[in-house]
């Protein structure tokens, strides 16, 4: 079982978009996957999926401490992946204490294989807390100094809370003059490149279908490299082609799930 928390220092460089993405290939390699949107002041994630039903309670509610049990808050979805959404009212914000977090994803741990904090941008308590939760942190950020530097310093603010980093994703990458290359930021971090994805319209269209790239346009770019991803966390070998999972592999997937449910 692992706890990542998904964090950049910027806003707006693909947290959300990954985390979902990487919830629902993690799932399609038969893991059982958790997402929790921990952007408890700004929460996109239910904004980017179709579900069914939508539980009432939230994260806020759950961090206000208004609920007994924390699996009455978690959505199963078309996708594979559980969510654990966050609530989007300001008055719902200002009532949960992020401290909570630790308590409620402990409570999980042992249903999941992998659950995936998709976190605030920043420094401030709500961004820290899910740092502070995780096992380890996958930083993101795009191919910029900017990004790039304020990356850095959501590194060192692992460090602070003595968490360990997996590593970082190099997201939108469009091959422009001027980006900077995945070794650089390498260098610049110290920190291993998990992976590279490119800048996709897939993904926008994605989103405005409410569905995550790697489940509607599964050869798409982007999907095949965070797919890519996907098979480093659980720890699967790499194809020439990781972007199409192999006959054997996807059985294996299939098998898992079928014992586990
Ligand atoms: N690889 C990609 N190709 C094209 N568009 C992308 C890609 N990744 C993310 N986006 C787009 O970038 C925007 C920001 O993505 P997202 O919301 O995931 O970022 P974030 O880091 O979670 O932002 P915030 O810090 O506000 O929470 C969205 O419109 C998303 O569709
Ligand atoms: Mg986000």
């Amino acid at each position: 079982m692992t706890v990542y928390t998904i964090a950049s220092g910027k806003g707006g460089v693909g947290k959300t978009t990954f985390a979902l993405n990487m919830g629902a290939a993690l799932s399609e390699l038969g893991m059982r996957t958790l997402v929790i949107d921990c952007d408890i002041g700004m929460a996109n994630l239910g904004l980017m999926i179709n579900l069914e039903s939508k539980k009432i309670v939230s994260l806020h509610e759950v961090l206000a401490g208004k609920v007994e049990d924390v699996s009455e808050a978690i959505n199963q979805t078309s996708y594979g992946m559980d969510v654990l959404l966050s609530g989007i009212s300001i008055r719902g914000f200002k009532q949960a204490d992020p401290e909570k977090l630790r308590e409620a994803v402990e409570k999980l741990v042992d249903e999941y294989e992998f659950i995936l904090l998709d976190s605030p941008a920043g420094i401030s308590k709500e961004s820290m807390v899910p740092l502070a939760v995780s096992d380890e942190v996958i930083l993101i950020t795009n191919p910029e100094l900017p990004s790039v530097t304020d990356t850095l310093k959501t590194k060192l603010m692992t460090g602070i809370v003595e968490r360990k980093i997996r590593g970082t994703v190099v997201n939108r990458v469009m091959g422009a003059k001027g980006e900077l290359a995945a070794s650089k930021i390498e260098e610049l971090l110290e920190v291993e490149v998990l992976g590279v994805i490119p800048n996709d319209i897939n993904v926008t269209k994605a989103v405005a279908f409410k569905v995550p790239v790697v489940v509607r346009m599964p050869g798409s770019p982007a999907a095949k490299r965070i797919k890519e991803i996907a098979r480093k966390l659980a720890k699967l070998e790499t194809s020439e082609d990781s972007g199409k999972y192999g006959f054997v592999e996807r059985l294996l997937g299939a098998f898992r799930k079928i014992t586990k449910s």
